[in-house]
Protein backbone atom coordinates (compact mmCIF):
# COMPACT_ATOMS: atom_id res chain seq x y z
CA UNK A 1 0.00 0.00 0.00
CA UNK A 2 1.81 3.32 -1.13
CA UNK A 3 -0.02 6.62 0.75
CA UNK A 4 1.69 8.69 -1.94
CA UNK A 5 -0.38 7.59 -4.73
CA UNK A 6 -3.77 7.38 -2.60
CA UNK A 7 -3.63 11.38 -1.73
CA UNK A 8 -7.50 12.77 -1.40
CA UNK A 9 -8.85 9.11 -1.64
CA UNK A 10 -10.49 7.91 1.02
CA UNK A 11 -9.18 4.48 2.32
CA UNK A 12 -12.17 2.45 3.33
CA UNK A 13 -13.66 3.69 -0.08
CA UNK A 14 -11.09 1.93 -2.38
CA UNK A 15 -11.64 -1.45 -0.63
CA UNK A 16 -15.43 -0.97 -0.31
CA UNK A 17 -15.58 -0.40 -4.14
CA UNK A 18 -13.30 -3.71 -4.80
CA UNK A 19 -15.77 -5.86 -3.39
CA UNK A 20 -18.62 -3.78 -4.70
CA UNK A 21 -16.99 -4.59 -8.54
CA UNK A 22 -15.95 -8.62 -7.94
CA UNK A 23 -19.01 -8.96 -6.85
CA UNK A 24 -20.84 -7.50 -9.59
CA UNK A 25 -18.21 -9.31 -11.95
CA UNK A 26 -18.67 -12.45 -10.84
CA UNK A 27 -22.51 -11.98 -10.65
CA UNK A 28 -22.46 -11.08 -14.19
CA UNK A 29 -20.08 -13.53 -15.91
CA UNK A 30 -21.40 -16.92 -14.93
CA UNK A 31 -20.10 -18.73 -18.56
CA UNK A 32 -17.15 -17.62 -17.97
CA UNK A 33 -16.76 -18.85 -14.44
CA UNK A 34 -17.89 -21.71 -15.55
CA UNK A 35 -15.51 -22.28 -18.56
CA UNK A 36 -12.44 -21.45 -15.85
CA UNK A 37 -13.71 -23.62 -13.65
CA UNK A 38 -13.08 -26.34 -16.12
CA UNK A 39 -10.24 -24.81 -17.43
CA UNK A 40 -8.86 -25.79 -14.08
CA UNK A 41 -9.04 -29.66 -15.00
CA UNK A 42 -6.78 -29.91 -17.82
CA UNK A 43 -5.06 -26.82 -17.71
CA UNK A 44 -1.53 -25.94 -15.62
CA UNK A 45 -2.58 -22.39 -14.95
CA UNK A 46 -6.30 -22.96 -15.87
CA UNK A 47 -6.17 -21.36 -19.11
CA UNK A 48 -4.28 -22.24 -22.24
CA UNK A 49 -1.58 -19.47 -20.91
CA UNK A 50 -0.87 -18.92 -17.69
CA UNK A 51 -0.76 -15.45 -18.58
CA UNK A 52 -4.47 -15.67 -18.98
CA UNK A 53 -5.50 -15.74 -15.22
CA UNK A 54 -4.30 -12.74 -14.59
CA UNK A 55 -7.12 -10.55 -15.11
CA UNK A 56 -8.63 -8.31 -12.20
CA UNK A 57 -11.74 -10.29 -11.60
CA UNK A 58 -10.31 -13.22 -10.39
CA UNK A 59 -10.85 -15.51 -13.73
CA UNK A 60 -10.47 -14.33 -17.25
CA UNK A 61 -13.24 -13.64 -19.59
CA UNK A 62 -13.79 -15.98 -22.22
CA UNK A 63 -14.01 -14.15 -25.69
CA UNK A 64 -16.90 -15.49 -27.83
CA UNK A 65 -15.37 -13.42 -31.10
CA UNK A 66 -13.20 -9.78 -31.37
CA UNK A 67 -12.72 -7.52 -34.71
CA UNK A 68 -11.01 -4.50 -34.79
CA UNK A 69 -11.48 -2.21 -30.93
CA UNK A 70 -14.23 -4.72 -30.06
CA UNK A 71 -14.64 -7.96 -28.12
CA UNK A 72 -17.14 -9.99 -27.21
CA UNK A 73 -17.28 -12.34 -24.06
CA UNK A 74 -19.46 -15.35 -24.07
CA UNK A 75 -21.66 -13.87 -21.23
CA UNK A 76 -22.82 -11.64 -24.28
CA UNK A 77 -21.08 -7.89 -23.11
CA UNK A 78 -19.04 -6.10 -25.70
CA UNK A 79 -15.78 -4.53 -24.91
CA UNK A 80 -14.04 -1.34 -26.25
CA UNK A 81 -10.60 -3.53 -26.43
CA UNK A 82 -7.90 -1.05 -24.92
CA UNK A 83 -5.00 -4.13 -24.44
CA UNK A 84 -5.57 -5.52 -27.66
CA UNK A 85 -4.06 -8.63 -26.56
CA UNK A 86 -1.10 -6.97 -24.60
CA UNK A 87 0.04 -5.28 -27.86
CA UNK A 88 -0.54 -8.35 -30.14
CA UNK A 89 -3.30 -7.07 -31.78
CA UNK A 90 -2.10 -3.77 -32.32
CA UNK A 91 -3.08 -4.29 -35.94
CA UNK A 92 -6.80 -4.83 -34.76
CA UNK A 93 -8.55 -7.73 -34.13
CA UNK A 94 -9.42 -9.69 -37.41
CA UNK A 95 -8.01 -7.06 -39.59
CA UNK A 96 -9.90 -7.63 -43.37
CA UNK A 97 -6.28 -7.13 -44.99
CA UNK A 98 -4.63 -10.01 -42.67
CA UNK A 99 -7.49 -11.75 -42.67
CA UNK A 100 -7.74 -12.41 -46.57
CA UNK A 101 -4.01 -12.58 -46.91
CA UNK A 102 -3.79 -15.16 -44.39
CA UNK A 103 -6.48 -17.09 -45.61
CA UNK A 104 -5.44 -16.76 -49.44
CA UNK A 105 -1.58 -17.90 -48.08
CA UNK A 106 -3.45 -20.93 -45.90
CA UNK A 107 -4.83 -22.09 -49.23
CA UNK A 108 -2.12 -21.98 -50.98
CA UNK A 109 0.41 -24.06 -48.56
CA UNK A 110 1.35 -22.57 -45.56
CA UNK A 111 4.87 -23.67 -44.51
CA UNK A 112 7.04 -24.97 -47.35
CA UNK A 113 10.68 -24.90 -46.23
CA UNK A 114 10.52 -22.85 -49.31
CA UNK A 115 10.62 -18.67 -49.59
CA UNK A 116 7.61 -16.98 -51.69
CA UNK A 117 7.99 -13.70 -53.41
CA UNK A 118 6.00 -11.93 -50.76
CA UNK A 119 9.69 -12.00 -49.00
CA UNK A 120 11.00 -9.68 -51.35
CA UNK A 121 8.29 -6.77 -50.30
CA UNK A 122 9.01 -7.62 -46.81
CA UNK A 123 12.83 -7.83 -46.36
CA UNK A 124 12.51 -4.12 -48.05
CA UNK A 125 9.92 -2.44 -45.93
CA UNK A 126 11.73 -4.14 -42.89
CA UNK A 127 14.84 -2.02 -44.22
CA UNK A 128 12.98 1.31 -45.04
CA UNK A 129 10.95 1.40 -41.82
CA UNK A 130 13.55 0.96 -39.15
CA UNK A 131 16.95 1.39 -41.06
CA UNK A 132 18.53 -2.12 -40.55
CA UNK A 133 19.36 -3.57 -43.64
CA UNK A 134 19.30 -7.67 -43.55
CA UNK A 135 16.37 -9.91 -41.18
CA UNK A 136 15.23 -12.99 -39.84
CA UNK A 137 12.27 -14.77 -38.80
CA UNK A 138 11.25 -16.30 -35.67
CA UNK A 139 8.26 -17.22 -33.76
CA UNK A 140 8.15 -15.00 -31.36
CA UNK A 141 9.75 -12.06 -29.77
CA UNK A 142 10.84 -13.76 -26.47
CA UNK A 143 12.82 -16.16 -30.03
CA UNK A 144 14.21 -13.34 -31.86
CA UNK A 145 15.83 -11.42 -28.84
CA UNK A 146 17.05 -15.07 -28.14
CA UNK A 147 18.83 -15.01 -31.91
CA UNK A 148 20.17 -11.52 -31.45
CA UNK A 149 22.16 -12.45 -28.21
CA UNK A 150 23.24 -15.57 -30.05
CA UNK A 151 24.45 -13.57 -32.67
CA UNK A 152 25.91 -10.91 -30.53
CA UNK A 153 28.14 -14.03 -28.43
CA UNK A 154 28.94 -15.32 -32.02
CA UNK A 155 30.30 -12.17 -33.23
CA UNK A 156 32.13 -10.03 -29.93
CA UNK A 157 33.17 -13.57 -28.05
CA UNK A 158 31.76 -12.16 -24.79
CA UNK A 159 29.58 -13.61 -22.91
CA UNK A 160 27.53 -10.72 -20.99
CA UNK A 161 24.11 -9.43 -21.55
CA UNK A 162 23.33 -6.33 -19.82
CA UNK A 163 19.45 -5.27 -19.52
CA UNK A 164 17.84 -2.54 -17.35
CA UNK A 165 16.59 -2.70 -14.36
CA UNK A 166 12.48 -3.38 -14.64
CA UNK A 167 13.01 -4.82 -18.25
CA UNK A 168 10.48 -7.45 -19.83
CA UNK A 169 11.71 -9.05 -22.75
CA UNK A 170 9.95 -12.12 -22.92
CA UNK A 171 11.06 -15.70 -21.97
CA UNK A 172 14.61 -15.10 -22.30
CA UNK A 173 16.71 -16.36 -19.77
CA UNK A 174 19.51 -13.65 -19.70
CA UNK A 175 16.95 -10.79 -19.04
CA UNK A 176 15.08 -11.98 -15.66
CA UNK A 177 17.59 -10.19 -13.50
CA UNK A 178 16.14 -7.16 -11.53
CA UNK A 179 18.34 -4.96 -8.70
CA UNK A 180 17.59 -5.17 -5.34
CA UNK A 181 19.03 -3.05 -2.72
CA UNK A 182 21.77 -2.06 -5.40
CA UNK A 183 22.74 -5.85 -6.53
CA UNK A 184 21.48 -8.48 -9.62
CA UNK A 185 18.61 -10.53 -7.98
CA UNK A 186 16.15 -13.21 -10.26
CA UNK A 187 13.27 -11.63 -11.00
CA UNK A 188 10.18 -12.68 -8.14
CA UNK A 189 8.88 -16.03 -9.53
CA UNK A 190 11.73 -17.02 -11.87
CA UNK A 191 13.92 -19.61 -11.44
CA UNK A 192 17.18 -19.23 -12.76
CA UNK A 193 16.71 -22.53 -15.10
CA UNK A 194 20.40 -23.67 -14.21
CA UNK A 195 21.66 -20.41 -16.13
CA UNK A 196 24.45 -18.65 -14.36
CA UNK A 197 23.28 -15.04 -14.03
CA UNK A 198 26.22 -13.85 -12.02
CA UNK A 199 28.18 -14.97 -15.10
CA UNK A 200 26.39 -13.71 -17.78
CA UNK A 201 23.94 -10.82 -17.13
CA UNK A 202 24.25 -7.51 -15.03
CA UNK A 203 21.88 -5.20 -14.86
CA UNK A 204 21.41 -1.41 -13.91
CA UNK A 205 18.79 1.10 -13.64
CA UNK A 206 17.58 2.81 -16.56
CA UNK A 207 18.92 6.34 -17.26
CA UNK A 208 21.31 6.12 -14.84
CA UNK A 209 24.94 7.22 -17.41
CA UNK A 210 27.18 6.25 -14.53
CA UNK A 211 26.08 2.90 -13.50
CA UNK A 212 25.52 2.52 -17.29
CA UNK A 213 29.67 3.34 -18.50
CA UNK A 214 31.14 1.62 -14.91
CA UNK A 215 29.15 -1.55 -16.41
CA UNK A 216 30.18 -1.38 -19.85
CA UNK A 217 33.90 -0.23 -19.06
CA UNK A 218 35.53 -4.05 -18.77
CA UNK A 219 34.76 -4.56 -22.26
CA UNK A 220 32.75 -7.80 -21.29
CA UNK A 221 29.83 -7.35 -22.23
CA UNK A 222 28.74 -8.71 -25.56
CA UNK A 223 25.34 -6.84 -25.93
CA UNK A 224 22.62 -4.26 -24.08
CA UNK A 225 19.38 -5.23 -24.62
CA UNK A 226 16.72 -2.34 -24.78
CA UNK A 227 13.58 -1.15 -25.12
CA UNK A 228 14.28 2.87 -26.12
CA UNK A 229 11.39 3.42 -23.54
CA UNK A 230 10.81 0.95 -20.94
CA UNK A 231 7.48 -0.48 -21.29
CA UNK A 232 6.51 -3.11 -19.30
CA UNK A 233 7.00 -1.80 -15.46
CA UNK A 234 5.32 1.10 -16.65
CA UNK A 235 6.37 3.52 -19.10
CA UNK A 236 9.71 4.98 -18.30
CA UNK A 237 10.93 7.46 -21.25
CA UNK A 238 14.89 7.67 -21.55
CA UNK A 239 15.84 11.50 -20.56
CA UNK A 240 17.20 13.62 -22.73
CA UNK A 241 20.91 12.48 -23.88
CA UNK A 242 20.49 9.05 -22.52
CA UNK A 243 19.78 6.88 -25.53
CA UNK A 244 22.60 8.95 -27.48
CA UNK A 245 25.18 8.75 -24.40
CA UNK A 246 24.04 4.84 -24.58
CA UNK A 247 24.57 4.81 -28.35
CA UNK A 248 27.91 6.24 -27.57
CA UNK A 249 29.38 4.46 -24.73
CA UNK A 250 28.59 0.86 -26.29
CA UNK A 251 30.57 1.47 -29.65
CA UNK A 252 33.35 2.68 -27.54
CA UNK A 253 33.31 -0.38 -25.57
CA UNK A 254 32.69 -2.41 -28.16
CA UNK A 255 29.02 -3.44 -26.96
CA UNK A 256 26.87 -4.50 -29.14
CA UNK A 257 23.23 -2.52 -29.01
CA UNK A 258 19.94 -4.25 -29.84
CA UNK A 259 16.48 -2.50 -29.49
CA UNK A 260 13.39 -3.96 -28.87
CA UNK A 261 10.50 -2.74 -30.01
CA UNK A 262 7.89 -5.18 -29.62
CA UNK A 263 6.18 -2.64 -27.68
CA UNK A 264 7.56 0.66 -28.54
CA UNK A 265 6.55 0.11 -32.18
CA UNK A 266 3.73 2.22 -30.88
CA UNK A 267 5.53 5.34 -31.54
CA UNK A 268 4.82 5.39 -34.84
CA UNK A 269 5.60 3.03 -38.35
CA UNK A 270 9.58 2.96 -37.76
CA UNK A 271 9.13 2.58 -34.42
CA UNK A 272 11.74 5.18 -31.82
CA UNK A 273 14.26 3.68 -34.31
CA UNK A 274 12.62 4.90 -37.57
CA UNK A 275 11.58 8.01 -35.83
CA UNK A 276 14.47 8.85 -33.73
CA UNK A 277 17.75 7.22 -36.53
CA UNK A 278 18.89 5.68 -33.20
CA UNK A 279 21.11 3.09 -35.72
CA UNK A 280 21.29 0.26 -32.85
CA UNK A 281 23.45 -2.74 -34.06
CA UNK A 282 20.51 -5.49 -33.58
CA UNK A 283 16.74 -4.79 -33.15
CA UNK A 284 13.85 -6.81 -32.84
CA UNK A 285 10.13 -7.05 -33.00
CA UNK A 286 6.90 -9.47 -32.58
CA UNK A 287 3.48 -9.32 -31.16
CA UNK A 288 1.95 -6.80 -33.73
CA UNK A 289 3.72 -7.14 -36.78
CA UNK A 290 2.35 -10.52 -37.36
CA UNK A 291 -1.24 -9.17 -37.27
CA UNK A 292 -2.32 -11.65 -34.42
CA UNK A 293 -0.19 -14.49 -36.12
CA UNK A 294 3.27 -15.82 -33.94
CA UNK A 295 6.12 -13.50 -35.78
CA UNK A 296 9.21 -12.34 -34.47
CA UNK A 297 12.00 -10.79 -36.46
CA UNK A 298 15.65 -9.65 -35.68
CA UNK A 299 17.11 -7.04 -37.78
CA UNK A 300 21.07 -6.32 -38.08
CA UNK A 301 23.01 -4.22 -39.48
CA UNK A 302 25.42 -4.51 -42.37
CA UNK A 303 28.54 -4.40 -40.24
CA UNK A 304 27.09 -7.08 -37.98
CA UNK A 305 26.38 -8.88 -40.64
CA UNK A 306 29.39 -9.19 -42.29
CA UNK A 307 30.80 -10.25 -39.13
CA UNK A 308 28.35 -13.00 -38.56
CA UNK A 309 29.03 -14.25 -42.09
CA UNK A 310 32.83 -14.99 -41.75
CA UNK A 311 31.38 -17.39 -38.63
CA UNK A 312 28.60 -18.50 -40.40
CA UNK A 313 29.02 -17.79 -44.43
CA UNK A 314 25.69 -16.58 -46.28
CA UNK A 315 25.74 -18.93 -49.59
CA UNK A 316 25.52 -22.60 -49.62
CA UNK A 317 28.48 -24.32 -48.96
CA UNK A 318 28.82 -26.16 -52.30
CA UNK A 319 26.20 -27.09 -54.57
CA UNK A 320 25.21 -30.89 -54.98
CA UNK A 321 26.88 -31.82 -51.79
CA UNK A 322 24.66 -32.53 -48.30
CA UNK A 323 24.64 -29.66 -45.53
CA UNK A 324 24.21 -29.51 -42.38
CA UNK A 325 23.46 -26.00 -40.36
CA UNK A 326 22.53 -25.71 -37.45
CA UNK A 327 22.80 -22.14 -36.24
CA UNK A 328 21.08 -22.42 -33.01
CA UNK A 329 18.56 -19.68 -33.94
CA UNK A 330 15.37 -19.77 -36.52
CA UNK A 331 12.64 -22.46 -36.41
CA UNK A 332 11.05 -24.88 -38.74
CA UNK A 333 8.02 -22.53 -38.97
CA UNK A 334 9.88 -19.44 -38.87
CA UNK A 335 10.05 -16.99 -41.68
CA UNK A 336 6.50 -19.61 -43.10
CA UNK A 337 4.87 -18.87 -46.28
CA UNK A 338 2.11 -17.72 -43.97
CA UNK A 339 3.97 -15.72 -41.84
CA UNK A 340 5.49 -13.52 -44.36
CA UNK A 341 1.91 -13.40 -45.85
CA UNK A 342 0.76 -11.71 -42.73
CA UNK A 343 3.84 -9.70 -42.28
CA UNK A 344 2.98 -8.11 -45.78
CA UNK A 345 -0.52 -7.27 -45.05
CA UNK A 346 0.15 -5.60 -41.84
CA UNK A 347 3.16 -3.29 -43.54
CA UNK A 348 1.18 -2.69 -46.83
CA UNK A 349 -2.39 -2.23 -45.18
CA UNK A 350 -2.77 -2.51 -41.90
CA UNK A 351 -0.27 -0.56 -39.44
CA UNK A 352 0.71 2.49 -42.15
CA UNK A 353 1.90 5.49 -41.85
CA UNK A 354 -1.86 6.94 -42.28
CA UNK A 355 -3.37 4.46 -39.75
CA UNK A 356 -0.15 5.61 -37.36
CA UNK A 357 -0.62 9.07 -37.69
CA UNK A 358 -4.84 8.58 -37.13
CA UNK A 359 -3.77 5.91 -33.72
CA UNK A 360 -1.36 8.63 -32.19
CA UNK A 361 -4.06 11.72 -32.59
CA UNK A 362 -6.57 9.64 -30.92
CA UNK A 363 -3.72 8.61 -28.01
CA UNK A 364 -3.22 12.45 -27.71
CA UNK A 365 -6.66 13.35 -27.11
CA UNK A 366 -7.28 10.19 -24.73
CA UNK A 367 -3.81 11.16 -22.30
CA UNK A 368 -5.14 14.64 -22.49
CA UNK A 369 -8.38 14.19 -21.28
CA UNK A 370 -6.93 12.04 -19.07
CA UNK A 371 -4.88 14.47 -16.96
CA UNK A 372 -7.64 16.45 -16.62
CA UNK A 373 -9.80 14.23 -14.88
CA UNK A 374 -6.67 13.47 -12.75
CA UNK A 375 -6.15 17.17 -12.08
CA UNK A 376 -9.88 17.75 -11.40
CA UNK A 377 -9.88 15.24 -9.17
CA UNK A 378 -6.35 16.12 -7.53
CA UNK A 379 -5.03 12.70 -7.45
CA UNK A 380 -0.83 12.13 -7.72
CA UNK A 381 -0.79 10.42 -11.08
CA UNK A 382 0.72 10.72 -13.98
CA UNK A 383 -0.50 10.00 -17.67
CA UNK A 384 2.18 8.91 -20.08
CA UNK A 385 2.64 8.55 -23.35
CA UNK A 386 4.42 6.79 -26.11
CA UNK A 387 2.78 7.24 -29.59
CA UNK A 388 -0.28 5.31 -29.57
CA UNK A 389 -0.11 4.00 -26.28
CA UNK A 390 -0.87 5.32 -22.87
CA UNK A 391 -0.80 5.00 -19.46
CA UNK A 392 -2.24 5.68 -16.02
CA UNK A 393 0.78 5.65 -13.22
CA UNK A 394 0.16 6.02 -10.17
CA UNK A 395 2.95 8.51 -9.62
CA UNK A 396 2.87 12.49 -9.75
CA UNK A 397 5.54 12.87 -12.13
CA UNK A 398 7.31 10.90 -15.47
CA UNK A 399 9.32 8.19 -13.41
CA UNK A 400 13.09 8.02 -13.94
CA UNK A 401 13.32 4.61 -13.35
CA UNK A 402 11.46 1.15 -12.58
CA UNK A 403 12.99 1.31 -9.05
CA UNK A 404 11.28 5.12 -8.40
CA UNK A 405 7.94 3.55 -10.07
CA UNK A 406 8.02 0.52 -8.18
CA UNK A 407 7.95 2.64 -4.80
CA UNK A 408 4.37 4.24 -6.19
CA UNK A 409 2.64 1.27 -7.25
CA UNK A 410 -0.70 0.37 -5.73
CA UNK A 411 -1.79 -3.03 -6.25
CA UNK A 412 -4.88 -3.04 -4.70
CA UNK A 413 -5.51 1.00 -6.88
CA UNK A 414 -4.55 -0.86 -9.86
CA UNK A 415 -6.93 -4.40 -9.55
CA UNK A 416 -9.97 -1.59 -9.00
CA UNK A 417 -9.31 0.53 -11.75
CA UNK A 418 -9.11 -2.81 -14.16
CA UNK A 419 -12.21 -4.41 -12.68
CA UNK A 420 -13.79 -0.90 -12.84
CA UNK A 421 -13.24 -0.61 -16.26
CA UNK A 422 -14.01 -4.48 -17.00
CA UNK A 423 -17.35 -4.35 -15.73
CA UNK A 424 -18.25 -1.04 -17.74
CA UNK A 425 -17.08 -2.50 -20.75
CA UNK A 426 -13.06 -1.46 -21.26
CA UNK A 427 -10.28 -3.61 -21.18
CA UNK A 428 -7.08 -3.19 -19.94
CA UNK A 429 -4.02 -5.15 -20.57
CA UNK A 430 -3.71 -7.10 -16.28
CA UNK A 431 0.13 -6.43 -16.22
CA UNK A 432 -0.42 -2.67 -16.53
CA UNK A 433 -2.57 0.13 -17.57
CA UNK A 434 -1.31 0.53 -20.92
CA UNK A 435 -4.22 1.69 -23.42
CA UNK A 436 -3.47 0.89 -26.97
CA UNK A 437 -5.02 2.19 -29.79
CA UNK A 438 -5.43 0.14 -33.27
CA UNK A 439 -6.26 1.28 -36.45
CA UNK A 440 -9.84 0.45 -35.77
CA UNK A 441 -10.59 2.80 -32.42
CA UNK A 442 -12.77 5.52 -32.63
CA UNK A 443 -13.25 8.82 -31.25
CA UNK A 444 -16.46 7.26 -28.95
CA UNK A 445 -14.17 4.28 -27.89
CA UNK A 446 -11.59 7.14 -25.99
CA UNK A 447 -15.32 8.88 -24.80
CA UNK A 448 -16.73 5.79 -23.55
CA UNK A 449 -12.81 5.76 -21.66
CA UNK A 450 -13.01 8.88 -20.57
CA UNK A 451 -16.55 8.44 -18.83
CA UNK A 452 -15.72 5.45 -16.70
CA UNK A 453 -12.21 6.64 -15.78
CA UNK A 454 -14.11 9.90 -14.77
CA UNK A 455 -16.73 7.91 -12.93
CA UNK A 456 -14.21 6.36 -10.91
CA UNK A 457 -11.97 8.91 -9.93
CA UNK A 458 -15.05 10.78 -8.42
CA UNK A 459 -16.02 7.95 -6.98
CA UNK A 460 -12.47 7.70 -5.38
CA UNK A 461 -12.36 11.18 -4.19
CA UNK A 462 -15.49 12.20 -3.84
CA UNK A 463 -14.41 15.28 -6.06
C1 LIG B 1 9.46 -5.61 -25.05
C2 LIG B 1 9.08 -7.04 -25.20
N1 LIG B 1 9.89 -7.87 -25.86
C3 LIG B 1 9.59 -9.16 -26.03
C4 LIG B 1 8.43 -9.68 -25.52
C5 LIG B 1 8.12 -11.13 -25.73
O1 LIG B 1 7.10 -11.32 -26.60
P1 LIG B 1 6.54 -12.81 -26.82
O2 LIG B 1 5.95 -13.21 -25.50
O3 LIG B 1 5.53 -12.66 -27.88
O4 LIG B 1 7.69 -13.65 -27.19
C6 LIG B 1 7.56 -8.87 -24.82
C7 LIG B 1 6.30 -9.40 -24.25
O5 LIG B 1 5.55 -8.75 -23.58
C8 LIG B 1 7.89 -7.52 -24.64
O6 LIG B 1 7.11 -6.69 -23.95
Amino acid sequence: MTAASRQNTHPATISDLLDREQQRFRLTHPRSAAAWEQGKQHFLYGAPSHWMRRWAGGFPLYAARASGARLWCVDGFEYVDLCLGDTGAMAGHAAAAVTAAVSAQMARGATLMLPTEDAAWVGAELARRFGLPYWGFTTSASDANRAAIRIARLITGRDRVLVFNGCYHGSVEEAHVGLAGGRMVMRSGVHPNAVEHQRVSRVVEFNDLPALEAALQGRDVALVLAEPCMTNYGMIEAQPGFLEALRELTRRTGTLLLYDETHTWSAGPGGYTGRDHLDPDLFTIGKAIGGGLPVGLYGVSAEVAARLWEHAPRESLRPGVRQSSHLGFGGTLAGSALQVAAVRAVLSQVLTADNFARMIALADELGRRARSVVSACGLPWFIAQSGARVETLLTPQAPRDASQLARTRDGTIETLLHLYMLNRGVLITPFHSMLLMCPDTTAADIERYISVFAGLCRELTGR
